[in-house]
């Protein structure tokens, strides 16, 4: 079954649109035990786990301890499980269960990516400029290029609309082609969506061999991510942000042509390769001793980027809250986040002191909003910021480049009623500011 049509029939099975189904919404939002004593509206930092994964994790220590650990029906089980969590996350990504490696977070897969590829001295990297780009998706290029000699190319973002124009320029003659082009999904400060769909195109209509690495950590989870239709090659994004799943577990796409040709592993261990050949001589021509090297030999991917994997119960909540999104849709869940920040965005705008940083288009904002003050705002964002927690509502400080931002991330869970008090609450604050 296609990817549309599976999407469609999740769909089918759970309300046509959940933002008008008032009972839904409601059980959706129960379903988090949060929202019995706080607003939460930080899904960008970290999101909840719905109540059915704590018992997905729960369910799954019980299982493992009545069977006791390395018993051959647990055994059976992790494998199972491994599999399972793997076609959802194919179903939600829509690529190969064998195109994933887990992770315990972004951060470490894009460490996977940048230390992983067979890097020549003078390769280009196409990488977004620090001031939008989160540092987990800056800082380990930066060390990949300080270690292997490579040049780091950066292009601006303050104008969404030439993200295109800019990188179709950059990208420039074949012969001057980077190795590797890479930017976030959707920015973590201003919000906005990379039009990755359209880039990856132009990347790969210029040269197929340019390698595409996209941070999902701000998409995954709350828009649809399709890595045919972007033609990544690689996708790093957790499950504890916008999937609603457990701390510590993360997912890394990587494309299997590029699995089998220009990936090598970080890391090697039982669980990742074997020996080839027993002492065989080495043929390092200089080697006048009689010293040996054993060579090795990975076993086929995803299992050679996997030296040692043991976080079972992080599996099982993942799977868990997977299924839990792809019951409601991502379609609908995009739907409603965006109603939700909708009204967040109309409201705030309302208020005199306040200005929002977002893209121009509306197509291209993601459901977060940001905003700072017109006057002492990094200051107030952060009165602002312990004020509205000590009410019990949850917002997040960020920044960009060196300027002080309140975000407000709602997720599918929230309600409009939520909104409406954050900006009730917002106003109060803000008047005795
Ligand atoms: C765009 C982006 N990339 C990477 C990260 C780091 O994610 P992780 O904690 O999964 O490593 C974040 C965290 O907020 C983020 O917003």
């Amino acid at each position: 079954m296609k990817r549309e049509e599976k999407e469609k029939e999740k769909a089918a099975t759970t309300a046509e649109n959940i933002v008008d189904d008032a009972g839904l919404d409601e059980k959706i939002h129960g379903d988090f035990l949060i929202s019995n004593k706080k607003i939460y509206l930080n899904n960008g930092s970290v999101g909840p786990v719905p109540i059915s994964t704590v018992k997905a994790i729960t369910d799954f220590y019980l299982r493992y301890s009545e069977h006791g650990p390395d018993s051959a029906e647990s055994n059976e089980y992790l494998e199972n499980l491994k599999r399972e969590t793997r076609q959802r996350v194919a179903d939600l990504i829509n690529c190969d269960s064998d195109e994933i490696i887990f992770t315990s977070s972004t951060t470490e897969g894009i460490n996977f990516v940048t230390q992983g590829i067979s890097w020549n001295k003078d390769d280009k990297i196409l990488l977004r400029d620090a001031k939008n780009e989160h540092f987990s998706n800056y800082l380990p290029w930066v060390k990949a290029a300080n270690d292997n000699n490579l040049q780091i190319e950066t292009f601006p973002f303050d104008n969404e609309n030439l993200v295109i124009e800019d990188l179709t320029k950059l990208i420039g003659s074949s012969t001057d082609a980077p190795r590797v082009v890479t930017t976030s999904h959707v920015m973590y400060n201003n919000g906005s969506i990379t039009p990755v769909e359209t880039m990856g195109s132009i990347i790969k209509k210029k040269n197929k061999k340019i390698l595409f690495s996209i941070d999902g950590a701000q998409s995954v989870g709350a828009i649809d991510v399709d890595v045919k239709k972007i033609k990544c090659d690689f996708l790093s994004f957790p499950a504890f942000k916008w999937v609603c799943g457990p701390l510590g577990i993360g997912v890394l796409y990587v494309n299997k042509k590029v699995m089998d040709n220009d990936f090598e592993p970080v890391f090697v261990g039982a669980g990742s390769a074997q020996i080839e050949s027993n002492k065989v001589k080495g043929n390092n021509p200089t080697n006048t001793s009689n010293k040996t090297w054993e060579t090795l030999k990975f076993y086929k991917y995803p299992q050679k980027y996997h030296s040692t994997f043991r976080n079972y119960p992080g599996l099982a909540g993942l799977e868990s809250s997977i299924r839990y999104l792809l019951r409601i849709g991502i379609p609908n869940i995009y739907k409603k986040n965006k109603k939700l920040s909708t009204i967040f965005r109309e409201e705030i705008s309302k208020i005199n002191e306040i200005v929002i940083h977002e893209a121009s288009e509306e197509g291209m904002r993601s459901s977060m909003v940001s905003f700072s003050f017109k006057r002492n705002s990094n200051n107030r964002v952060r009165m602002l910021v312990e004020k509205l927690q000590e009410k019990g509502i949850i917002l997040a400080e960020r920044e960009i480049g060196l300027k002080k931002i309140v975000r407000a991330s709602p997720h599918f869970y929230n309600t409009e009623n939520e909104i409406i008090k954050t900006i009730n609450e917002i106003k109060v604050i803000t008047s005795k500011m």
